[in-house]
């Protein structure tokens, strides 16, 4: 993994609206043909209204002309290393293969990079129409 995707996540984390639970995340991932887009996590009063900072870097993805990710980094500011929830697992899935690198990261840098393979196997999936 690359400094600059490493410094889109934590930027992306440092904008993150956690007041409930103190935990910001950023994710920033990469697509195929080179374009990165990030997100953090954004929550709610109404406590399952929130969502994850993977999820709100997809949403800019398909704005941003949508794509195949490639790789994605994903930190927490005050976690030693920060997994993919499975439900971002699996939407992650969807625009990833088992081979798009998922880089667990910290504040300070790279922790571990992993397979979303790996991480989601026997995933869900269905024939896409269109
Ligand atoms: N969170 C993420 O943004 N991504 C993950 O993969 C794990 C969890 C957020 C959701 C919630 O705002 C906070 O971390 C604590 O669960």
């Amino acid at each position: 993994m690359d400094d600059a995707l490493h410094t889109l996540a934590l930027e992306a984390a440092r904008r993150s609206y956690s007041p409930y639970s103190g935990f910001p995340v950023g994710a920033a991932l990469r697509t195929e043909d080179g374009r990165t887009y990030s997100g953090c996590n954004i929550e709610n009063a109404s406590y399952p209204e929130g969502w994850c900072a993977e999820t709100s870097a997809i949403a800019h993805m398909v704005m941003g002309g949508g794509g195949a990710i490639a790789e994605v980094a994903v930190l927490a500011l005050n976690a030693e290393r920060c997994t993919p929830c499975g439900g971002c697992r699996q939407r992650l899935a969807e625009f990833g293969t088992a081979e798009t690198r998922v880089h667990l990261c910290n504040r300070d840098g790279l922790v571990e990079t992993v397979r979303l393979g790996d991480l989601l196997p026997m995933g869900f999936a269905l024939e896409k129409q269109s």
